[in-house]
């Protein structure tokens, strides 16, 4: 096991929805394991006025998403032990003296020398200045100690604004002390592709044009906005789950082998495989870019509001809760192969999948049996929820003749019954902890992805190309069917 360094873990957004909801359940899963290092302390930042006792109360023993039952008062008491709250507004510059004393109060209590990472989960407007304030009173750098900063997405608005933030933040902290959480990357399944092509090897000689017909990625959510309206009606599902997650995914499938399984080689890979993404014209937007939004409806006898209901939507709102496209990878590994995405909310289930639909045989032997007539082998890697892989083939029924059938072989990850499958950011936090950045996002990277998505944003601004409407508890607008059966071809 790595080495965790005793630290403070100083969280900025203590009285948020985050950090109730993910981070400290995380941190305390992690004390739970036994993961934290002898010398630690959490430290919360906020506005909000609470006592370190009072935030404890909070966020420990009332906090619903700590399983406080399986745990037990003592584990409870003792964690709660280590967490401090600092009250203060990070728009204003002298704060950050007050912080630094804070800390090294802390710190020297805690007897921990000065390792420190910042976590940003404030709103994306303020990362810039804690940056900023931070390195103002120094506690950008230590000489014997290292800083990080973590980040929480959205990183940027657009491409202009994410160069922006990297370059302030760059102005502040070096590459190698950010990390851009995008916690995707920290689900067990999302990773196990990585091994899943790397390590077996009659996967990877068929990962290529060749044998490979299309891929499709899909996440769907069937829940609506959860009371983050005014986020998301700014953001949209093209920067909420696009930009990030679904790339990071599509990068995941497509990237090359890489040197190494460390940060900068596989950061490298995924790198190259956002440069290689097809632009778009104007006209490529309009026929293989579908947008839309959510109606309202009734769905298993419960009335659902229209997006334009929910709380926080601007009226008469075009912000899209849906995006369907197709694109191409240009580079010798993926010349040609369609790459099918989508991703909305209030659809009619939650699943979240990979699918490698291989090209079916060049010569159909059993073509006189109907069940052949589009038969393929497919790949189907779930990530959430039954997270597992799926393949299918074709196997002969028994009897007369070669009738054949599609079956499946099936591997859940639950049947790994002893096996601890860590929460998403619980393994994000450990790795910044241990000073490992390979499941987080590069700056180059992001910026990369957003270029692609930038396009795309600006003729969507342009307000030629509709917001289809669809029903709340379906699969979205038709045209994204369309967009996959125009090719005689149909979601998984
Ligand atoms: P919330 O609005 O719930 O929390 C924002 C936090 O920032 C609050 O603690 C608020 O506390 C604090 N804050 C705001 N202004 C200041 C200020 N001037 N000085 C100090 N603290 C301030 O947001 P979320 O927790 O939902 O999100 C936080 C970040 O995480 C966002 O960037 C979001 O995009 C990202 N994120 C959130 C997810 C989620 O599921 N919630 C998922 C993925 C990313 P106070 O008012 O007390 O100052
Ligand atoms: C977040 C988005 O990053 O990911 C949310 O902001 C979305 O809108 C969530 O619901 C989905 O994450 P998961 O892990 O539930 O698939």
């Amino acid at each position: 096991m790595k080495k965790t360094d005793d630290q403070i873990l100083v969280i900025f957004g203590a009285s948020g929805d985050l950090t109730e909801r993910k981070l400290i359940p995380a941190v305390f899963d992690l004390y739970c394991g036994g993961f934290l290092p002898e010398h630690f302390a959490v430290t919360g930042v906020s506005r909000s006025e609470y006592s370190d006792e009072a935030y404890r109360q909070k966020v420990v023993f009332e906090n619903e998403f700590i399983l406080k039952k399986e745990a037990g008062e003592d584990k409870l008491k003792a964690f709660a032990d280590a967490i401090f709250y600092q009250p203060l507004d990070t728009k204003n510059t002298d704060s950050y003296n007050t912080l630094k004393q804070r800390l090294q109060t802390i710190d020297e209590a805690k007897g921990i020398c000065g390792n420190y990472i910042f976590y940003l989960a404030t709103p994306p407007s303020l990362y810039e200045t804690i940056a900023e304030g931070l390195s103002h009173v120094g506690l950008n750098k230590a000489e014997n100690a290292w800083r990080r900063l973590i980040i929480e997405k959205p990183f940027g608005y657009d491409l202009e604004s994410a160069k922006q933030l990297n370059s302030k933040l760059l102005a502040c902290f070096d590459e190698e002390q950010l990390y851009r959480i995008d916690h995707y990357l920290g689900k067990e399944t999302v990773q196990n592709m990585f091994v899943t092509r790397f390590a077996n090897s009659i996967f990877e000689p068929l990962w290529n044009r060749n044998y490979i017909h299309r891929v499709e990625i899909t996440a769907a959510e069937s829940v609506g906005l959860e009371k983050r309206g005014g986020y998301y009606d700014s953001a949209g599902a093209l920067r909420d789950m696009v930009q990030n997650h679904l790339f990071q995914l599509v990068a995941l499938v497509a990237m090359e082998p890489p040197v190494k399984a460390d940060a900068e080689s596989i950061r490298n890979e995924k790198m190259k495989v956002f440069q290689s993404l097809r632009p778009y014209t104007k006209e490529d937007i309009k026929t293989n870019v579908i947008r839309g939004q959510y109606l309202g409806s009734k769905v298993r006898g419960e009335d659902l509001p229209g997006y334009r209901e929910e709380e926080g939507v601007k009226e008469g709102s075009k912000t899209e809760t849906y995006v369907a496209m197709k694109f191409f990878i240009d580079n010798w590994r993926w010349g040609g192969v369609p790459f099918y995405i989508r991703t909305g909310k209030r659809l009619p289930t939650r699943v979240t999948e990979v699918v490698i639909h291989f090209k079916p045989n060049h010569h159909h032997l059993f073509a006189h049996d109907k069940s052949l007539s589009n038969a393929h082998n497919t790949l189907v890697i779930r990530i959430q929820p039954n997270e597992g892989i799926l393949l299918k083939f074709d196997m002969k029924i028994p009897g007369a003749g070669f009738r054949t059938e599609t079956v499946n072989m099936d591997f859940h990850y639950d049947e790994l019954t002893d096996v601890y499958v860590p929460g998403a950011y619980e393994r994000l936090i450990l790795d910044c902890m241990q000073g490992d950045a390979t499941l987080y996002s590069r700056g180059d990277s992001t910026e990369s992805a957003w270029q692609f998505v930038d396009t795309i944003l600006k003729a969507w601004e342009e307000d030629d190309i509709p917001v289809y409407g669809y029903p709340a508890g379906t699969w979205g607008p038709e045209h994204a069917d369309n967009l996959i059966e125009g090719e005689n071809m149909t979601w998984r």
